[in-house]
């Protein structure tokens, strides 16, 4: 691997995100939701980042801070190692950055304007921005619709004329117009049924590797986030509780709560299905009062009672336990290795 693939594109340090609660007779703000509360990563130049977790623990109000749609509400998110907040005085250079960071969303219904055209919903961008000029730009959206696997024909017609697949095939080439570095794939795969899950899933893997993209890939279960990712950070109830490369991650996931996640994935072997499997029990607690201690005590069913009261940190996973463990791996469970002895 080359030095600079070693390079993070994007690091966010200790990222909060909150918002606020507004309630009695004379609106005020009761309280805050939590959505992400402390959060660090980073996203290695063209690799791909997988970020897993159940509904609502913040995965999409990290991707949407990621992109400028929103501001933090605390912490630092850096973009080939400049400071967006310090970018937001120079609207200018603020432009040209916004235009590398783009958005693929789960539902591209949403993000696709009903009443224009493809040719308008692609063109009209790139020409505000400068990246074709008038006489190019027909050539160069004729390259996206190739590139997504979309025939020229598909130029006139609106976005309600199209199947979910196509849809979002409108919605990689609109994400790709602006020749971005990075892209949060916002569970671009959930809303499709699964063979068009499997093209979308392939359609993006290669179009990566082809353009060298770096990408953050938003999912609930790991078996799709797998697929695609280099590292998997696993997200639960606005922290990331274990972060590393991920096959590590999926062959050996230390923390309780990827465990589960993993046994939720389904299995196609016949001959393993009657493998134990740690189901989840109960819901993901609230995110405006979250759990004193480590956020997961209340649904883990190795919690010991300091797990009520200490909030655990993140810590290094002996790697090198096996052949295939490659890479970093880190865990926020001080039990994750005891665990695996007891079992
Ligand atoms: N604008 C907002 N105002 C108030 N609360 C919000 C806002 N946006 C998100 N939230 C809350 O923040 C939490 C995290 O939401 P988010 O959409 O990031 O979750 P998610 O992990 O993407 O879930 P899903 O997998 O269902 O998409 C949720 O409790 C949500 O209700
Ligand atoms: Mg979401």
């Amino acid at each position: 691997m080359n030095r600079e693939a070693m390079t993070p594109l994007i690091e966010v340090v200790d990222l909060k995100k909150y918002y606020p609660v507004r309630g009695g007779i004379i609106p005020h703000t009761t309280g805050w939701v939590r959505a992400v509360d402390g959060v660090s990563f980073s996203v290695m130049r063209a690799q791909t980042l997988g970020l897993v977790g159940e509904s609502g623990c913040g995965k999409s109000t990290i991707g949407r801070q990621l992109v400028g749609l929103e501001s933090p509400t605390e912490g630092s998110i850096f973009y080939d190692g400049r400071d967006l907040a310090a970018l937001q005085k120079k609207p200018e250079e603020m432009r040209q950055i916004r235009t590398k960071l783009q958005m693929i969303f789960q539902d591209p219904y949403s993000s696709l304007n009903p009443r224009k055209h493809i040719y308008e919903i692609l063109a009209q961008p790139m020409l505000y921005h400068g990246i074709s000029q008038k006489d190019t730009v027909r050539r160069d959206i004729r390259k996206l619709l190739n590139m997504v696997g979309l025939p020229e024909t598909v130029l006139g017609r609106y976005p309600h004329e199209f199947s979910g697949g196509q849809r979002q095939r409108i919605g990689i080439a609109k994400a790709l117009s602006l020749n971005p570095e990075f892209i949060v794939c916002d569970e671009p795969v959930s809303a499709l049924d699964v063979s068009i899950q499997a093209q979308i899933l392939n359609l993006l893997k290669e179009l990566q590797k082809e353009l060298k993209l770096t990408l953050l890939f938003v999912g609930h279960g790991l078996g799709a986030v797998n697929y695609v990712s280099d590292r998997i950070a696993v997200m639960y109830l606005g922290r990331i509780v274990e972060y590393g490369d991920a096959r590590d991650i999926f062959v050996h996931p230390a923390h309780p709560y990827t465990q589960a996640l993993l046994d939720a994935v389904p299995i196609p072997d016949p001959g393993e299905k009657d493998k134990p499997r740690r189901l989840l029990e109960g819901e993901i607690g609230s995110n405006i009062n979250p759990p004193a201690g480590c956020r997961f005590h209340p649904r883990c069913p190795y919690a010991l009672p300091l797990c009520r009261t200490q909030e655990p940190q993140m810590q290094k996973i002996p790697s090198g336990k096996t052949a295939l463990a490659a890479g970093e791996h880190y865990a926020a469970c001080p039990y994750c290795s005891n665990i695996k002895e007891k079992e």
